[in-house]
This record gives structure tokens, C-alpha cells and sequence, in this order.
């Protein structure tokens, strides 16, 4: 017989109860679990790029040494994204997606330490934060456009206060940080993580001020603009200190051969990358105009791959489980700042469509 044993009389007190994040649903499972047929579904939960990756990803993981381990240097990926965001290779550093990176980066510190978020924002965040025993400071955004408080955010900072955590275009809301407001935060004192993962649907960026801020982090990914989800590769851009800090504390081969390949095949294909990107900018701006004039819909300006929708008088996770059964999904929040809102993916014309579609039969019994 087996004694039975309490775990959490071993478990850091922060990891006992930590809050799961809810992520988008699997693509597999999406047809699986709800019986559609590909065609039958617009998926638009995770911010994926309908156009998949560039023709020279495929090529070169089909020629991959997958029997070798990769360069834990990851050398020339390194290079080929530093030539890509403008900066040297002493300043990047590649990850398992950037969320990996987000985790390194709060492993860093001293404790006791504090994180400031501004919400609502990127889960990942409060997560890792969490789970390095950061005490998480939220700091509201405005609800109006949800734009930074900046002023509120130097009256947070603390002699504890580690890191700030800026998204920018921001998950969920889609506005971005300016140089003025990064300046300002930049000026504090603490970290600043700039995460930037949705910097190619955005009319600027800010990476390259990681040259001149030692401060600051900037992190990216090629799951996004790269159509990589599943590859998991993504970048942290920072000065050469933190980069070398980074460097030891990963595990010594975190980015896989397949991640390494993919991330210099897009470097290689950035115009086809670059015009898919520009085929969901304009998507964006049709769909923004139509769910506009839906009544009751209120859509914020996005400057990425999303848009955050307030339907007036809808609970939002009942409206999200009746679009999945018209084979769309969509992402819901519990936030209370967020009751009634879906954040919704911009895909291809057809998705916007069949989302459309799906709206207007909302409230009647789905066909499936
Ligand atoms: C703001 C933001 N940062 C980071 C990530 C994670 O990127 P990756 O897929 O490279 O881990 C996401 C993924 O959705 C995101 O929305």
C-alpha cells in the first residue's frame, strides 16, 4: 500500500494553488471535440496567422539534422534576427517562444521583489511573476482607450519594485506604448520588459531603444508574424549584460534545431512574411468597420493581429460558446473590466465572414 504523501508540505507557498492560464483551444481539438470539418471553422482565438509560415521553413526542417542537438548559441539564429530588428548579436538571445523568455527574465530577481502590470494585459506576466515569488502590483490602464497610466505607475514603484511590464500593440486592447510614455517608465529606475510580439502589425517599434537603455528588454516572437505558433521560437533584445545573464541561466539548449532553422528561414523570407502581414493590417480595418456598425458593438483601434469588441448587454463567455458552435472561436475574459468583450483574432476575409455570419444568428439554435 502506498502512504499518502501532501505535496504541498514540499511546494514553494507561491506554486501551491497557482492560477492556470485558459489558452486558446487546440486546432485538433477544435475539430474533434466540436465534429467540424477544417472549412466549417474560423479560428480566432490565439492570434494566429492564417497564412502559416514562409515556403522556406518547410524546406529546411524537411533537410534538418534532427538526430543532432542544436547550437546552444544559437548563433545563427542569433545573428539572423539581430540583422533583422537592427541591433548586434551581443544583444539577442532566442527562446521557446517568448514566452520562455518572460519566465527567464523573472527568475532574475533578488527578492523581496515587485512587478509592476498594467492591466488588463498578457496573462504571462502575473504567471511567471508569480511562480518567482514576485509580488504582482496591477496598475489599471485607462478604460477609455486603455492607454497607460503612467502617472499611477510612478506613484507604484517601490525600493522593491524589480520589473514593469509593458505589452505593446497590448494583448488584449491592441494600443501601443509611445516613445514618450517608454521614456518616461525607462526613466524610473526598475526593468522595463517591452513585450513587442505584435510589433509587425504595428505601425512602429520600439526594440532598437534597447541599444540605448540598458533597462530596457524587449521581447518578440515569430509565432505571430512569423506563422510559427507551433514551432516555438521567439527573441528577447537587451543590452549585452543581461543578455550574457541570460545566456547561462537558460537550459543550455532551450531553442530546438526545428525553432533555430525556422527563425533564420523567416529572416530569408521577410517580404512574404512582410505581405501576409500587410493582408491582416488591411483585414483589420474592414473588420473593425463592420463589427463597428453592428448595434451594441463598441471595437477599440487595434495596432495588431486582434480586436477587443464590447457587446453591450451580452455575457461575453456565453456569447463565445454559442460562436463556438457556429464554428467560431473567439476569446472571452473574466476580467469585470472586461464583462462583454471578446478579443478576436484577424484572419482571412472568409473568417471576418463567417464571423459576421455567426453574429447575426446569435441567439437562435446553432446547426451543430
Ligand atoms: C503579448 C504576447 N506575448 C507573448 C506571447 C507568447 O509568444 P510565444 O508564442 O512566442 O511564446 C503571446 C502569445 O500569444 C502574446 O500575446
Amino acid at each position: 500500500m502506498t502512504a499518502s504523501i501532501d505535496f504541498d508540505d514540499f511546494i514553494r507557498e507561491e506554486l501551491r494553488e497557482p492560477e492556470a492560464y485558459e489558452p486558446g483551444i487546440p486546432w485538433d481539438r477544435v475539430l474533434r471535440d466540436y465534429g467540424f470539418a477544417p472549412d466549417e471553422v474560423a479560428k480566432l482565438d490565439s492570434n494566429e496567422n492564417p497564412y502559416g509560415p514562409a515556403p522556406l521553413v518547410r524546406q529546411r526542417l524537411a533537410e534538418a539534422n534532427l538526430h543532432l542537438y542544436p547550437d546552444p548559441e544559437q548563433l545563427e539564429a542569433r545573428e539572423a534576427i539581430a540583422s533583422y530588428v537592427g541591433v548586434g548579436v551581443e544583444n539577442v538571445i532566442g527562446g521557446n517562444g517568448a514566452d520562455e523568455l518572460i519566465d527567464l527574465v523573472m527568475r532574475l530577481f533578488r527578492s523581496p521583489g515587485e512587478l509592476i502590470v498594467p492591466t488588463p494585459t498578457f496573462a504571462m506576466y502575473g504567471f511567471y511573476g508569480r511562480l518567482s515569488g514576485l509580488a504582482i502590483v496591477e496598475a489599471p490602464r485607462r478604460e477609455s482607450d486603455w492607454s497607460l497610466d503612467v502617472e499611477l505607475i510612478e506613484l507604484l514603484v517601490t525600493p522593491q519594485t524589480k520589473l514593469i511590464c509593458v505589452c505593446s500593440p497590448n494583448n488584449p486592447t491592441g494600443d501601443v506604448v509611445s516613445r514618450a510614455e517608454l521614456e518616461r517608465l525607462l526613466s524610473l529606475g526598475p526593468l522595463v520588459l517591452l513585450d513587442e510580439a505584435y510589433a509587425e502589425f504595428a505601425h512602429s517599434n520600439h526594440t532598437a531603444c534597447a541599444l540605448e537603455y540598458p533597462n530596457l528588454l524587449v521581447t518578440r516572437t515569430f509565432s505571430k508574424w512569423g506563422g510559427l505558433a507551433g514551432l516555438r521560437a521567439g527573441y528577447l533584445v537587451g543590452s549585452p549584460q543581461i543578455i550574457k545573464k541570460l545566456l547561462v541561466t537558460k537550459s543550455p539548449v532551450n531553442m530546438s534545431l526545428p525553432a533555430q532553422l525556422g527563425a533564420v528561414a523567416c529572416v530569408e523570407q521577410k517580404q512574404f512574411l512582410d505581405a501576409n502581414a500587410a493582408k491582416i493590417r488591411n483585414e483589420r480595418e474592414r473588420l473593425t468597420g463592420l463589427l463597428s456598425r453592428l448595434p451594441g458593438v463598441q471595437v477599440w483601434p487595434s495596432q495588431a493581429n486582434f480586436v477587443l469588441c464590447r457587446f453591450a448587454g451580452r455575457d461575453g463567455r456565453r456569447l463565445r460558446d454559442d460562436l463556438r458552435l457556429r464554428g467560431v472561436f473567439t476569446r472571452h475574459f473574466d476580467a469585470p473590466r472586461l464583462r462583454g468583450c471578446l478579443r478576436i483574432t484577424v484572419a482571412r476575409p472568409e473568417d471576418s465572414d463567417r464571423l459576421l455570419a455567426a453574429l447575426a444568428t446569435v441567439g437562435e439554435p446553432a446547426g451543430k
